[in-house]
């Protein structure tokens, strides 16, 4: 079962990679350059080379499911909201179920159901979310969700909230997410589910199963 990795030269793909190496899960990185390559090849990770601006359907190739965890980022406008984190996410969910792929894992936001109620400068990303998130739902292809909420940098807890409520902030490390991605990918039997994830006090086994 290998795992196609879109996003993984990220600062969640790369963490989620070695996590995945190293529990011998196999993934495929989907990386934009040669140049990122080296990172991947000196921990013994296969990487192909694509762009969600361009053609990327050859990197689907042996891979039975996908993790997409790309993004635009905040430093782009809303030209590569709409070309990456809305169009490119709806073209790899269109390819993997053209594909007969397994699952579709995405990393979504928080609230992204709620673009509306985001920040104004936040809307046209959230929107691209909560529009991509659709298009997997009803894409056909068994999919999870996972919906964090703001990212920091903190060293991983492994520790994880499901609600507002529980968590008592907004926010959960990218080390934490790269966690939750790794169970989520070991765990085949999870389908068609959809979790928000903060920093808590919880395993991950308790809120994803
Ligand atoms: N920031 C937040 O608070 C927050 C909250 C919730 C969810 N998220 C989501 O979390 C995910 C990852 O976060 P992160 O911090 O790991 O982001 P990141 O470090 O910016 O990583 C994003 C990755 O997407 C890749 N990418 C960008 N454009 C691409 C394209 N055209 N084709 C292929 N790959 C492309 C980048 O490639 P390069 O390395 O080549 O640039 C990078 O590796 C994103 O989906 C984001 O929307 C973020």
């Amino acid at each position: 079962m290998t795992t196609l990795v879109i996003g993984a030269n990220g600062q969640i793909g790369k963490q989620f990679c070695e996590l995945a190496q190293k529990a011998d899960t196999p993934i495929k990185a989907m990386i934009r350059s040669e140049e990122q390559a080296a990172w991947f090849k000196e921990r013994g990770i296969d990487t192909v080379i694509a762009d969600l601006e361009g053609e990327f359907e050859h990197a689907f190739e042996g891979c039975d499911q996908v993790v997409f965890t790309a993004g635009s980022g905040p430093h782009t406008g809303p030209d590569k909201t709409l070309m990456i984190d809305l169009f490119g996410a709806i073209r790899t969910a269109d390819i993997a179920k053209q594909k007969g792929l397994s699952r579709y894992i995405m990393i979504s936001a928080m609230r992204a159901e709620q673009p509306l109620a985001a920040p104004e400068k936040m809307r046209p990303y959230m929107a691209a979310k909560f529009a991509a998130d659709a298009h997997l739902r009803n894409s056909g292809i068994p999919y999870v969700i996972l919906k964090p909420g703001r990212l920091t940098d903190e060293a991983a807890s492994q520790r994880f909230a499901s609600s507002f409520e529980e968590a008592g902030d907004n926010q959960i490390s990218r080390a934490n997410v790269a966690h939750a991605l790794l169970h989520t990918v070991q765990s085949s039997n999870v389908t068609n589910q959809e979790y928000l994830l903060l920093d808590g006090k919880r395993s991950i086994g308790e809120i994803i199963q």
